[in-house]
């Protein structure tokens, strides 16, 4: 009898034959693999790990994304709290349009996923069309994408935008990337084994990981050009929000005014962007991103230290060791509690 086969992944979809160039195809063969954390094979592309469908959307956007100077790419890897910095950065830069109490209740952020509203350029934009219309798009153009610095197009480092650097402890991120795992996993398939994700993320073999060579390549950048790329941790942003957010203003180019430090503004966006509120609203409970996950899968605990409920002292070693290895002599140093 044949074993049943479970469906595909939920952006398999975009892999099917007549949407997937030749080049891609051939490119995709030639490069060395590995089998992801799901079973699915990841393939190693420049340096850093990759599905073979959101590698069709890193080759579109390299190739065809154009950036503008006023442009903000928000970027982070992958479980770091993109859909919160997301919706931040959202409510950030269109405030002045919904100032009073009546266009509050008419907010974008409560009808539409963040997601939606800030979409991410290879996962989503070039994975769905391989040369997306942007014009609809006003400046500043607001994009998320997951891509290391060494792998930007061209055109983002030539036309000097904004790049705003979200990162999270590892601990956190990986156990928060294992929840995501199984979530697009087929039921029957169970629970993908942790310690061997663990030894895959460890070793650099994640979704556009390696996680180490990701930050510190943005950490080096925000060095030597500081005006450009802004560095921020999960971890400051939920220890002190309003700094970071007036950081985030400024940095963007749209620093909040005397008036409305005092009049709750900075106040009124974290709390429309809380975990709470986002959580709650129906739009981002039900219903399915177009690239295939569910909304809600965005929204789990959004917590620091969650890591400490599923890693044993053993693992937590094994990740210190790997942290130290990787991180040495760089100056960057996370919190995990
Ligand atoms: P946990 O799985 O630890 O809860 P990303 O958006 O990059 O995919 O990251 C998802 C992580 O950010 C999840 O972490 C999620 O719960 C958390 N998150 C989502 N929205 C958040 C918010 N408004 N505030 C804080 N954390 C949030």
């Amino acid at each position: 009898m044949q074993a049943s086969q479970p469906p595909p992944p939920p952006y398999a979809k975009f892999l099917r034959d007549d949407n997937v160039s030749q080049a891609c195809k051939d490119l995709l063969s030639s490069l060395p693999s590995d089998a992801g954390w799901n079973g699915a094979s990841l393939h190693l592309y420049q340096g850093f790990w990759f599905f073979p469908w959101t590698l069709k959307g890193v080759l579109a956007c390299q190739s065809h994304f154009q950036a503008h100077p006023s442009d903000i790419l928000l970027i982070t890897s992958p479980k770091s709290g993109s859909t919160w910095l997301m919706a931040i950065l959202f409510a950030l830069l269109n405030r002045a349009k919904y100032a009073d109490s009546d266009s509050q209740r008419h907010h974008p952020l409560l009808t539409q996923h963040p997601h939606n509203l800030v979409p991410f350029l290879e996962v989503k934009l070039y994975l769905e069309q391989e040369k997306p219309d942007l014009t609809s798009f006003a400046p500043p153009r607001l994009f998320a994408t997951h891509l290391p610095y060494s792998l930007l197009p061209q055109s983002v480092r030539n036309s000097k935008c904004k790049l705003v650097y979200l990162c999270r402890n590892p601990k956190d991120s990986f156990i928060s990337l294992w929840h995501f795992v199984n979530k697009l996993m087929p039921e029957e398939k169970g629970r993908t084994p942790l310690p061997d994700c663990l030894d895959k993320f460890c070793r650099g073999l994640s979704t556009f990981g390696p996680f180490w060579e990701h930050v510190l390549g943005y950490h080096k950048v925000r060095s030597e050009m500081p005006e450009e790329v802004l560095f921020l941790t999960y971890e400051e942003m939920k220890e002190e929000p309003r700094v970071h957010v007036r950081r985030l203003a400024d940095f963007v180019g749209c620093p909040f005014s005397d008036e409305e430090l005092r009049d709750g503004t900075v106040e009124r966006i974290l709390t429309m962007c809380s975990f709470d509120n986002l959580s709650a609203l129906e739009v981002n409970k039900s219903g399915k991103l177009s690239t295939g996950p569910e909304k809600k899968s965005f929204f789990r605990r959004g917590q620091v230290g969650d890591w400490v409920n599923y890693l044993s002292a053993e693992m937590a070693d094994r990740f210190d060791q790997a942290m130290e290895e990787k991180l040495h002599g760089s100056g960057l140093k996370f919190k995990d509690k």
